[in-house]
């Protein structure tokens, strides 16, 4: 049985002090339900505050991003290990910010996904078509390249401990959100490639979340849906209550 997983992604905001006064107000509101799993993704440095707020809590924390070489030359760049030493379980990885602002590649997403399993942390590999891949017909065919490219090398094993996540990119910050049967779409398409790289089994462990402008009014909807298992959530997360309410969404 897959547990619903809910990743909230602050991208580039909440610097300490504002991580502080989020948390002060989540923590208390925010019930925990036991068939889901919920974390937050904060920049780089608010990681260390935030994994001091989380202390004792069930809330997981994960970083944005991660570079795959254990440690050495490269300016500006944060290992698993280290994210692992602050105490964070899992990265997203592949996001489609990072692609197109910053040329990301596949292989990039491939090395960075195989790093964070060495160091036993979670990757969160995110896949998803453009406005025009998808106008052209082309939706699947993206996903499964960057499937593919994305998990090239991985054990099968290993496979079953990455979650994916799709996200479709004219659904990111946009407020228009792939209804549910054309997110269940894609994401039984996701299953059925998972399961030809990893097989059967392992493509029923593995969770794919949602992820696209959800918000508090259309969480429930999208996670009722058989192969959606949660959702990765931008702006809403960074409003307590709407996240609370995503966190917590009844189907
Ligand atoms: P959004 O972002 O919820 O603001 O659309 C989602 C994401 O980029 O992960």
């Amino acid at each position: 049985m897959r547990k619903y997983l809910v990743i909230g992604n602050w991208k580039m905001n909440f610097g300490r002090s504002e991580s502080v006064t989020f948390l002060d107000e989540f923590i208390p509101i925010f019930k925990k339900r036991s068939d889901v799993e919920v974390g937050i993704a904060p920049p780089f440095t608010s990681l260390s505050i935030c994994a001091e707020k989380l202390h004792g809590s069930s809330i997981l924390l994960g970083a944005q991003n991660c570079h795959w070489v254990e440690s050495g030359a490269y300016t500006g760049e944060i290992s698993a290990g280290m994210l692992k030493e602050l105490g964070c379980s899992f990265a997203i990885v592949g996001h489609s910010e990072r692609r197109q602002l910053f040329g990301e590649s596949d292989e990039g997403v491939n090395k960075r996904a195989a790093a964070l399993l060495a160091a036993d942390l979670t990757p969160v590999v995110c896949v998803g078509e453009t406005l025009e891949e998808r106008e052209s017909g082309e939706a699947f065919k993206v996903v499964t390249r960057q499937l593919e490219l994305g998990l090239a090398g991985i054990s099968p094993k290993l496979i079953s401990r990455v979650v994916i996540a799709y996200e479709p990119v004219w659904a990111i910050g946009t407020g228009k959100t792939a209804s549910a049967s054309e997110a269940q779409e894609v994401h039984s398409h996701i299953r059925k490639v998972i399961s030809r790289l990893g097989g059967d089994s392992i493509s029923k462990e593995v969770r794919i979340l949602y992820g696209g402008s959800v918000n508090d009014k259309n969480a429930a909807s999208l996670l009722g849906e058989k192969d959606i298992d949660g959702a990765l959530v931008g702006g809403a997360s960074l409003v307590a209550q709407k996240f609370a309410s995503i966190a917590g969404f009844r189907v």
